[in-house]
């Protein structure tokens, strides 16, 4: 596949950590950054990301932050992305099977790297269920169409 990824300052280290897992797992990483440890602003990575996603550029991407909270509320704002912050497996196989997340995201702050890297792989091998739960997303792509400016 080919991922996407983005983060802030707080997360720099864990992202490539991540990148080098998802190589090993044989995927393309489009690396949006930051790649530095100064102070910056989640949105950018959070917006970039989801834009990519949304194009349809990557199959799916990975945000990470302080808490993973800042960065996909950002992601979330633009149109068609399903970004889900994850601190566990059981919620990354879920977000993927229910709600055909787009996006993960997790907190640098929060889940130590050998857990983000089993978090991202619970996500990456779950298949989304469809079903009642297309109906659902159905309803939440509406609500976005509804409420655009
Ligand atoms: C940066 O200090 C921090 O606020 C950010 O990484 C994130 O946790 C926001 O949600």
């Amino acid at each position: 596949m080919k991922i996407a990824v983005g983060n802030d300052h707080a997360a720099t280290e864990l992202k490539f950590v991540i990148v080098d897992y998802l190589k090993e797992l044989g995927h393309e990483v489009v690396n949006f950054g930051t790649n530095g440890s100064e102070s910056c602003h989640y949105p950018e990575f959070g917006e970039k990301v989801g834009l990519a996603v949304a194009a349809g550029e990557v199959d799916c991407g990975i945000l990470i932050c302080g808490t993973g909270v800042g960065i996909s509320i950002a992601a979330n704002k633009v149109p068609g992305v399903r970004a889900a912050v994850c601190s566990d497996c059981a919620t990354a196989r879920l977000v993927k099977q229910h709600n055909n997340a787009n996006i993960i995201a997790f907190g640098a702050r929060i889940v130590g790297s050998e857990l983000a890297k089993d978090i991202v792989k619970a996500y990456l091998d779950a298949e989304f269920l469809g079903g009642r739960h297309q109906t659902r997303i159905d309803m939440i792509h509406e609500i976005e169409m509804r409420n655009q400016k």
